[in-house]
């Protein structure tokens, strides 16, 4: 009789209490929650609300103490792991906060979990060695619980701690792996176990594998298994790997080094299958395999019919991959618009750049909630507080230069009841982009071809996103201004610039490329890669992601038009235009450090950032993003 009226009086306090909770008054929920604790210590739910009070007030560390206190009582509750989580996650205990998102994935389906297991796993670098754990990271890359190459890094330092593989890929990585080396690994059984473990092939197939030694390792599997083609050996039980391989090869555009006799016998290994494929023989699973980690498939002359025969399904992924979803963008691209011309002459430079290599290569689009711009934007920059959009209002945005569609296609999951134009100069860019979006189902995008400098829009946006784009116009500003004209009066916009300081880096490799004479063009790359990634000197480049893909990495040295800035720049351009700086998109860590330093009110200043920059000056080694409102 007591229980029941004791539970009647705290679900009474705990609902007077949310009730105060929901509508902003904090200092009265918390005062109920607190009396409520005290009155039965044992209850996790006022130590969860407590939580929450705390963790929004910017007070993580009571938050953690008091969602341990509540998981000990009640271990079982999925949501109680994953706000312990996020709260983890804000004092930079990324170790614990991956553990707790695990504990919550396990014990449910909560929001928000995978991505900060993702988050964490990717920021944390290092894991247990727990088979649970090395299972979520395969989940996490294969379902792209967050971007896939944001997971690369630490999942791949997952892979090079496995005991069979440690000492071949690091031998490989200081260029001492000698053929007959790897041809009597590849006859070890536990090796080929190794190589095919769901981790590596998950890295393979859905990321650049952004690691020299493992490319190196990988390379000279390859060139072992086109040894054994080349002399028609078949190695069924080399399918798998081979087709792995491939996926990776055709995702980094061919960028690994190839030696003159590679190319020989992989020229040669061409002529015989594609001629057998044309006489009615049979073609070697494995033989088509290697040949597709050295050439795409879609290049090679095929027999009408082809993609039809039975194949292994580890195959036939690479057959899609390599020649259906080619010929797919080929398709789409004739139904791509374009709006207004493209005659600029840096703009056409650019734009051949990019119809040869599109950019990014990705393949997986992250899972987002949908949720409403003006409480993302709310989330981001609480004191702006932009009115609530009417209910049914459809938020337009602009993706100007959106590329491969990643960025459009994440913006359009992102923001609920979205509507997005996504535009570039590059068709087969856009093709590719909109491959994607129709096979991720996302239908709020469309796309269209169109230089920002002459681009005649259809309408006016609510945001306007130009990520890594302005810096590679003639005329930046002129850009820039172009786009800020197209946004509503109190509309938003989300810039990325490159950083002077933040690309210093670059400035060795660019010369080196300068004096060894390097041309934009495939093999110059691949050399301009091999020599950069082996010199200790470039450790810095080496550890960028964009070194890892034959079209990232002409992004990133052989640029034909690239503007970089000081922050006091990017101020002087924005203040020019009549915008206002709302912050800078950094990673968690950056923006604690940078409120520790500073205070979270000045994160809108940019003198404070460009400081801020001075003291670390590899903040921006991507680029500035920064965002802006329109008065
Ligand atoms: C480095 S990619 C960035 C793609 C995407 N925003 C992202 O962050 O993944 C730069 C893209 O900008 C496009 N671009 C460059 N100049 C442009 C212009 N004047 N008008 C439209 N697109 C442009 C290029 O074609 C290229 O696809």
């Amino acid at each position: 009789m007591n229980a029941t009226k004791d539970e009647a009086a705290i679900r009474n306090a705990l609902q007077e209490g949310m009730a105060h909770h929901d509508a902003g008054r904090l200092d009265e929920a918390a005062a109920i929650y607190r009396r409520l604790l005290e009155a039965f210590p044992r209850r996790p739910e006022p130590m969860v609300l407590l939580a929450a009070i705390a963790h929004a007030a910017g007070r993580p560390a009571e938050a953690v103490e008091l969602l341990t206190r509540a998981i000990a009582i009640f271990p079982g509750n999925a949501a109680y792991h994953h706000r312990l989580g996020l709260a983890l996650e804000d004092l930079s205990r990324l170790d614990e906060a991956l553990l707790a998102h695990a504990n919550a994935i396990g014990l449910g389906d909560v929001a928000g979990a995978r991505a900060g297991f993702g988050r964490s796993f990717a920021l944390a670098g290092r894991m247990p060695r727990d088979a649970r754990l090395i299972t979520f990271v395969v989940h996490a890359l294969a379902q792209a619980w967050i971007r896939p190459a944001d997971l690369a890094g630490s999942a791949i330092a997952l892979v090079r701690a496995s005991p069979l593989l440690h000492d071949s890929i690091e031998s490989a990585r200081r260029g001492e792996l000698a053929p007959p080396a790897v041809d009597a690994l590849l006859a070890r059984r536990e090796v080929v176990e190794a190589l095919s473990h769901p981790l590596l092939v998950a890295i393979l197939e859905n990321t650049q594998a952004c690691d020299w030694g493992l490319e190196r390792f990988l390379a000279a599997v390859r060139a072992s298994l086109l040894r054994s083609a080349a002399a028609g050996r078949d190695r069924p039980e080399l399918l798998f790997i081979a087709c792995a391989i491939a996926r990776q090869c055709f995702l980094d555009d061919y960028a690994y080094a190839t030696s003159a006799e590679e190319s020989r016998e992989a020229a040669a290994l061409a002529e015989r299958l594609v001629a057998a494929a044309h006489g009615g023989k049979p073609v070697s699973d494995v033989a088509l395999a290697v040949l597709a980690s050295y050439v795409p498939l879609g290049s090679c002359g095929w027999p009408a019919g082809f993609t039809q025969v039975a194949r292994p399904p580890a195959l036939w992924a690479l057959l899609v991959q390599q020649i259906v979803e080619p010929d797919k963008e080929r398709e789409l691209a004739a139904s791509i618009p374009r709006l207004g011309a493209i005659s600029d002459e840096a703009s056409l430079r650019v734009q051949r750049q990019y119809e040869q290599s599109p950019y990014p290569r990705w393949v997986r689009l992250a899972a987002a909630q949908p949720i409403a711009f003006d409480v993302q934007v709310r989330a981001l920059f609480p004191e702006i507080a932009p009115a609530a959009l009417a209910p049914g209002a459809v938020t337009e945005v602009l993706v100007a230069g959106c590329g491969t569609g990643q960025e459009s296609m994440e913006i359009a999951q992102g923001i609920a009841s979205s509507r997005v134009l996504a535009i570039d100069l590059s068709l087969a860019s856009l093709a590719y982009a909109k491959r994607k979006a129709i096979e991720a189902g996302v239908a709020n995008v469309e796309y269209a071809q169109a230089d920002i400098l002459a681009f005649e829009s259809p309408r006016a946006f609510d945001f306007v996103s130009s990520v890594g784009v302005l810096h590679h116009l003639r005329d930046p500003l002129e850009g820039w201004r172009r786009l800020a004209a197209l946004v509503k009066p109190g509309g938003f916009m989300q810039v990325g610039l490159y950083s002077e300081l933040g690309r210093r880096d670059l400035e060795p490799a660019r010369a080196l490329i300068a004096k060894r004479g390097w041309k934009a063009e495939p093999g110059d790359i691949r050399r301009a890669r091999s020599e950069i990634l082996s010199s200790p000197e470039f450790a810095r480049v080496a550890a960028l992601r964009d070194m890892y893909g034959l079209n990232e990495c002409r992004d990133l040295l052989f640029h034909v038009e690239e503007h970089r800035y000081r922050l006091s720049q990017v101020k002087a351009m924005a203040e020019s235009l009549g915008l206002k700086p709302l912050g800078l998109a950094v990673p968690g860590p950056v923006a604690r450090a940078f409120h520790a330093r500073f205070g979270a009110a000045r994160a809108n200043d940019l003198d404070a950032w460009d400081e801020y920059e001075r003291a670390h000056p590899e903040t921006f080694s991507g680029m500035y993003v920064l965002w802006l409102r329109k008065p």
